[in-house]
């Protein structure tokens, strides 16, 4: 079996850095993206990440006429607070069993030490409340078909990251056999899914590097025609060089859209606009996207 096609796709945005401008809903750091997919005729929703709060997850989803109940499956894109803090909120809502895909290394000790101690990751802890909840955990570093047309990245191996994105934009560190490392965030797992428009790549904060993200999306499928590409790239303490390098590569992969905010950082962002133009949305919160 191939990895097939969706039928229709609907992104809303639940959470984001911005509110929008005029707008009702609330802002938070974090993402959290509720993916609607018509596959194979049937309507399936995905809770991609959940921010750092539920509780203005929900008021949004409230706005938008979102019942968490619906949700299907959830995916999380990487251990960070800002992805997975409304998880425990969300399966209190949800409380029935429900598919939790992630990386095997999503528990893992990940922490700051500037400005002082500050825990990164979701705590170990949180596994067996979740479970008691009816979470289902799924920790595969290889891909995963969720459903027709829709796939997890599993983990990118740092060996076939282009080269300007093997060096990590974020200074973490983690705990391994009882040792202090770099943490580079291997464990960020991004969602791929096939439409009527092309490949569009989902990613949370992109720390593997997000062309390496696409690179992988268009190995998975050998769709090589990529509409749009969507979450937050983390170059914001990037230099310029890696922010260009990374439009370009963009560029020449011929990614038409660019659906961005969270942690891409201003200058990104602005240097984004002016390559994509059009083609370049900011995220925010209560914003709808269809393909
Ligand atoms: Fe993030
Ligand atoms: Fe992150």
């Amino acid at each position: 079996m191939g990895i097939g096609k969706v039928e229709e796709l609907g992104i809303y945005i639940l959470a984001e850095d911005y509110a929008g401008y005029n707008s009702q809903f609330w802002a938070q750091h974090g993402i959290s993206f509720l993916i609607e997919v018509k596959s194979d005729g049937i309507v399936r929703r995905i809770l991609f990440d959940t921010a750092s709060y539920v509780e203005p997850i929900l008021f949004n989803m409230g706005l938008m006429g979102i019942n968490p109940k619906t949700i299907d499956l959830i995916v999380l894109s990487h251990s960070h607070f800002d992805h997975t803090g409304g998880l425990l909120g969300i399966m209190k809502k949800i409380r029935r069993e429900i598919p939790i895909f992630a990386h095997p290394n999503i528990f893992k000790v990940s922490f700051a030490t500037e400005p002082e101690f500050m825990y990164a990751g979701i705590p170990p802890i949180r596994k067996r409340e979740i479970e008691k909840l009816g979470g289902i955990w799924i920790l595969s570093r290889d891909p995963i078909r969720t459903m027709s047309g829709v796939f997890t990245l599993g983990e990118i191996e740092k060996e076939k990251k282009v080269d300007f994105e093997r060096e990590v934009t974020i200074d973490l560190q983690k705990l391994e056999n009882g040792r202090v490392v770099q943490d580079e965030v291997e464990d960020e797992i991004g969602l791929g899914i096939v439409t009527e428009k092309g490949l569009v790549v989902i990613g949370g904060c992109s720390h593997p590097g997000i062309v390496s993200m696409v690179q992988k999306a268009i190995e998975i499928t050998g769709v090589t025609d990529v509409y749009a590409v969507i979450g937050g790239f983390h170059l914001i303490n990037a230099n310029d060089e890696r922010i260009q390098n990374t439009i370009k590569a963009l560029r020449d992969l011929g990614v038409r859209k660019i659906y961005t905010g969270h942690c891409t950082g201003l200058k990104a962002e602005a240097m984004f606009l002016k390559e994509f133009g059009n083609n370049f949305e900011k995220l925010h919160s209560g914003k709808i996207l269809r393909f």
